[in-house]
């Protein structure tokens, strides 16, 4: 009977190692992108069909599937969290424009990226910048959610009551606007 709640206790530490503390313990841990913002993200990025939209930290996917289908657009979330990841990833089967990469997405090259997706801490933005500085090609939208990268002025930002506010920046090579 003991060893029964230790398993139960066992599983609960793994769900909570998953989901918080791993994510945590780099860049973000996972607290979902709320559906009703889906929409005011995609109107920020003024997603067209094509495009190609990544996420940082993709969590559970559902941005990437809902914003794939409505708008036509091909999707790609990268995730550390191995129970997202697989929770994702076989979401993903369905859906033929969305993918989902395993693992730290500093390991990922974003260069064709037309769209990139942050929610996370804002503790990663020193380093996040200069990738992002680096990768990104010219008229990359890059979307912030809850945090602004200080030191620069968004293109535009999107404010509603009681909810998140996202930032948007297009990188601009020239101006080197990371
Ligand atoms: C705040 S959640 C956002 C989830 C999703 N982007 C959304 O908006 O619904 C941050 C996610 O990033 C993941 N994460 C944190 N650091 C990461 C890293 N270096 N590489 C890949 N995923 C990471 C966490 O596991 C977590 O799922």
């Amino acid at each position: 009977m003991l060893s029964f709640y230790f398993l139960i206790l066992f599983l609960i530490f793994l769900v909570i190692l998953n989901l918080v503390l791993l994510g945590g313990f780099f860049e973000a841990p996972w607290f979902p992108t709320k559906k009703k913002d889906f929409d005011r993200i995609a109107k920020l990025a003024e997603l067209r069909p094509g495009m190609l939209f990544y996420d940082l930290g993709g969590g559970n996917g559902e941005i990437l599937f809902y914003l794939s289908k409505k708008y036509n657009i091909t999707c790609i979330g990268i995730e550390l969290s191995p129970l997202l990841y697989l929770y994702s990833k076989f979401k993903s089967l369905f859906f033929k424009r969305v993918k989902i990469e395993y693992g730290n997405f500093f390991q990922y090259d974003l260069s064709k990226a037309n769209v990139v997706y942050i929610f996370l801490l804002p503790k990663t933005y020193d380093k996040l910048k200069k990738k992002l500085n680096s990768e990104l090609k010219e008229g990359t939208k890059i979307i912030l959610s809850c945090w602004p990268f200080e030191y620069w002025k968004p293109t535009k930002i999107s404010e509603k009551e009681n909810s998140i506010t996202y930032y948007l920046y297009i990188v601009q090579k020239e101006k080197s606007c990371l």
